[in-house]
Order: C-alpha cells, then sequence, then structure tokens
C-alpha cells in the first residue's frame, strides 16, 4: 500500500494553551494562528486573570497581537482562587467571551500560588458553575509532598476527582493534560452526558505526553526541555495515552499545553515547568498518531471533539499536511530573547502545508 503522501483535515482548535502577555503575544499568538482557529486560553499570569473584567482585556490585547487578516478566535478562561466570588459565574458566561474556568490546586504549577488552597472554599462556585454549565478544567495533580511527583496525578484523582464528581454530577469537566493510564482509565469510567448529548467529563491530551517517556528527560544528562507539569512519565502511560488520543473516543481531545519560558528560564539550577510545541503542534500529532497508523483519527480528536465537547460550531477551513522532512529549528526568537521548541534539531516526518 502506498504511504499517505498529504493528510487534510478540518482546521484543528487548541483546547489547552498559554500565550502569555506583553512582548510575547506577538510571537505566541502568531504561532497558534498559523495552525489554529481557536484556543482556549489559560488564565495563569502574574497577577492571574481573575475576573471577567480581567479575561475581557487580556482577550483585546490578544486581539489586537493577531497577525494580519488573522481570525484567530481566543475563547478565554477564569483562574479560580479561593475567593472568586459565585456571582462572577454569571458575568462570564454573560459575557460570551469566557468559555471555562480553571482550577489549579495551589502550587502545583508555573504561577499558581494564587490557586486553590482548599476545594471546600470554593464549592459555592462549583455550584454556580454546575447550574450556568460553565466547564472545570482542571491541573489534576496533588501538591502534598509527601506524594512522589509521578504519582500526584493518580492521587488527585483518588483524593479530590472522585468527590468533585460525587458531589457534582452535572458539572461539566476537562482534565487537562492528562499523562497516565489511571487518568485514561477514569475518563473512560464516565459515561454520563449534558442535555445536548455531549460528555460531562473529558480530557485533553499534549504532543509531547503521546511523544516521550520521562526517559527524554534524561538521555544522557538533563534535558530542561523536556520538562513540563505535569511530568512526563514511564513508557506504559505513554502507551495509554496512544490508546486513548487514538482510540476514536469523543472525551479525549488535542489541548497542546504548550508553554514556552525564556531559554534562560529554562536552562538554569530550578528550570521552569513547561514545553513549546505551538509553532509545529499539528506535525507532532501527526508524527504521534502515525506512530499506532492512526491518522485517520487525527481529524476527530483535533478538531471536531472539543468543539462538540464546548458545545462550538467545528471550523469549516482546513488544514493540510504533506510528507516533507522538517527540522525543528534550534531556537526561536521569544519576546525579545529565545525559546527552545520541543524537539528542536530534530526531523519531524510531516509539516505544515497550508491552513485556511
Ligand atoms: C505551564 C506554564 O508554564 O504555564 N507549565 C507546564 O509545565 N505545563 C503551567 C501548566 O499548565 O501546568
Ligand atoms: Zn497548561
Amino acid at each position: 500500500m502506498s504511504q499517505l503522501q498529504t493528510l487534510t483535515i478540518t482546521r484543528p482548535d487548541d483546547w489547552h494553551l498559554h500565550l502569555r502577555d506583553g512582548d510575547a503575544l506577538t510571537d505566541t499568538v502568531a504561532w497558534t494562528a498559523a495552525q489554529f482557529s481557536r484556543a482556549i486560553v489559560m488564565p495563569n499570569l502574574r497577577p492571574p486573570v481573575a475576573s471577567t473584567a480581567q479575561a475581557l482585556a487580556y482577550r483585546e490585547r490578544i486581539l489586537a497581537a493577531r497577525p494580519a487578516g488573522s481570525a484567530f478566535e481566543p475563547l478565554m478562561t477564569l483562574y479560580l482562587t479561593d475567593t472568586t466570588p459565585p456571582a462572577e459565574i454569571e458575568r462570564a458566561r454573560a459575557s460570551g467571551a469566557v468559555h471555562a474556568v480553571k482550577l489549579y490546586p495551589s502550587g502545583a504549577t508555573t504561577n499558581s500560588d494564587s490557586g486553590v488552597t482548599d476545594l471546600a472554599r470554593v464549592y459555592p462556585v462549583f455550584e454556580a458553575m454546575q447550574q450556568q454549565g460553565m466547564p472545570l478544567l482542571i491541573h489534576g495533580e496533588v501538591t502534598d509532598p509527601e506524594v512522589d511527583v509521578f504519582d500526584r496525578e493518580a492521587v488527585f484523582i483518588e483524593r479530590h476527582l472522585l468527590r468533585i464528581r460525587r458531589d457534582f454530577p452535572a458539572l461539566k469537566i476537562v482534565l487537562e493534560h492528562i499523562t497516565t493510564a489511571q487518568a485514561a482509565s477514569f475518563v473512560r469510567e464516565q459515561a454520563a452526558v449534558d442535555a445536548r448529548g455531549a460528555p460531562l467529563l473529558a480530557a485533553t491530551i499534549t504532543a509531547h505526553h503521546l511523544l516521550y517517556s520521562r526517559n527524554a528527560m534524561f538521555a544522557g544528562g538533563v534535558r530542561p526541555h523536556y520538562y513540563c507539569l505535569p511530568v512526563l512519565k514511564r513508557e506504559r502511560h505513554r502507551q495509554a495515552l496512544l490508546d486513548a488520543a487514538t482510540g476514536g473516543d469523543a472525551r479525549f481531545f488535542l489541548g497542546t499545553d504548550s508553554a514556552p519560558h525564556a531559554r534562560a528560564l529554562k536552562e538554569a539550577a530550578c528550570g521552569c515547568a513547561g514545553c513549546l510545541t505551538a509553532p509545529h503542534a499539528l506535525e507532532l500529532y501527526a508524527q504521534a498518531f502515525e506512530q499506532r497508523g492512526a491518522l485517520h483519527r487525527l481529524e476527530a480528536f483535533a478538531s471536531h471533539f472539543g468543539a462538540d465537547f464546548y458545545c462550538l460550531p467545528r471550523n469549516t477551513g482546513t488544514l493540510a499536511l504533506e510528507r516533507v522532512p522538517m527540522a525543528v529549528p534550534e531556537c526561536l526568537p521569544y519576546a525579545g530573547g529565545d525559546v527552545v521548541p520541543l524537539g528542536a534539531g530534530q526531523i519531524l516526518p510531516w509539516r505544515l502545508a497550508s491552513a485556511f
């Protein structure tokens, strides 16, 4: 059988993205807008995007940073804190621009110190979200220092997620950037749907967790550009994520978690967590799906299931990849400095041909 040379899919969306702010926006927005039509924009700025007013102002800054002619649409999120008023959910919903609320357990990851310290404190907000049909996006890792860093996602499911699911059975939840077999199984076990028939629990999966196991962080030395949170796991978990992403199950969809940090902040004694994948996101996902002979499943994962979950229309444009080897740049200009993308220096089998 001859090898597929081009792959054309409905224009995809990124359901988990860090665009940063200020000078970085010109770069981050251009990278994402070149591939994706829309993106769920994470609110972990300093200070965090905690109110609807802040989200609307951030949205304007993103729109202003779009390349000429781009129709890229940022879908905004709010950062949940211990003091978020339940009334904020109604304001968020009424704005039409805020599409979800993000839960960072305090201290779990980059810029999460304003995060939630005790879930009981935000139960009134969860109640309002359940009523308004506002999705909760969860960074699902415990912050208990006694728990091994590689176990923090599985322990979060046992200690917290089961309880949230039980106490708010109609709340729409996305378990973000899942990294373990336990998370994939937990999502599969939840069959409940909302009034529109969309799943009540779903998960995003990054390209880097599909392509790399934790060995990548230690190949011949410490590799800071492969360090992200949740941290890469062992090969068995990567295989479970590939099963989930390529299985045609509408509860698993694309979220890059592309999270740039300037080179100097990664190549440091205490380097930041986050991998930059936005500039070659679809190339990476295509490589991962091809490992399973599942390129025919990429379109639904990248372009259908996420929109369906968020009850948004699917895109009408297309994106085409071609089988032409592409070298990932060693570094890219970023906010007046530079940034090292994931897979720097490697040759990827697919490259972007067009996106309309
Ligand atoms: C993200 C960041 O840098 O903002 N880092 C990461 O490793 N993914 C935060 C996050 O999503 O955890
Ligand atoms: Zn993230």
